[in-house]
């Protein structure tokens, strides 16, 4: 990992979370290539990019978007969404994560978009990770990782989680399971160490009903844009 961007002086009010979100939002404009479709993740931090982008709208073609949330926030600011099949490439795409660590592994899914994330990330040539410092770990599993999962496979996913020394849980929305943007459930996971993540992705990735796991390792970031206490810092993976 390779730290930029020395920080300026530190401001005499900390941040707040908030702020150091829309920071990284705005800071993210600048891997943003003109006259082209760039790739959009979902989140709080990710809208405050969303919000920057409009300023921009006219230099850019449009967006491919990770979720039903960020095309809707799109549209409304007046940026064109296409459909990811249309686009065969993009050069960057800009997103959020729920933890990163050192070398731009990430666990995603948090807003459970996770599976579109996933799609849209593997068809871009950069990942640019936007998030405040809280994000940076040492190693995943701290926060609950989300797994996307077929609803008849909830039960065996969970058992095998369980193995593994997790304790997996389905995700409710107003006391029922969370349907996501393509129909599935999530489960999200507590009590893992995820010390080695590309095994990890591709050992879960292959149980039979998972969609997506969260763990974002083959589709790292190349970029992190971290907002902190004294400014936005780059680390390089
Ligand atoms: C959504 C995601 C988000 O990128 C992740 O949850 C971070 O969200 P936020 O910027 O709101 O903290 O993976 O599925």
């Amino acid at each position: 990992m390779t730290l930029s961007n020395s920080p300026a002086a530190a401001p005499a009010t900390p941040l707040t979370q908030d702020q150091l979100k829309t920071l990284v939002g705005q800071a993210a404009l600048q891997y943003v290539v003109p006259g082209e479709i760039v790739g959009v993740g979902t989140g709080s931090t990710v809208n405050k990019f969303i919000d920057a982008l409009a300023t921009m709208k006219d230099q850019i073609k449009g967006a491919v978007s990770s979720s039903v949330a960020s095309t809707e926030r799109l549209l409304a600011l007046g940026i064109p969404v296409f459909d990811s099949n249309d686009v065969p490439r993009l050069s960057v795409y800009i997103d959020g994560a729920d933890e990163i660590d050192g070398k731009g592994h990430m666990v995603k899914g948090g807003g459970a978009a996770l599976t579109r994330e996933k799609i849209v990330a593997a068809q871009s040539d950069r990942f640019v990770c936007i998030a405040d410092e809280s994000k940076l770990v040492q190693t995943l599993g701290a926060f609950p990782l989300p797994v996307e999962v077929i609803p008849m496979a909830t039960q065996r996913v969970i058992a095998q989680f369980a193995a593994k020394g997790g304790v997996a849980k389905v995700r409710l929305k107003d006391g029922k399971p969370l349907v996501t943007d393509n129909g599935q459930v999530i489960v999200d996971v507590t009590g893992l160490q995820i010390t080695d993540p590309v095994a990890f992705e591709a050992e879960v990735s292959q149980w039979p009903g998972v969609v997506t796991v969260g763990v974002f390792a083959f589709q790292r970031a190349q970029v992190c844009l971290l907002g902190t206490a004294s400014g936005v810092k780059t680390l390089t993976f």
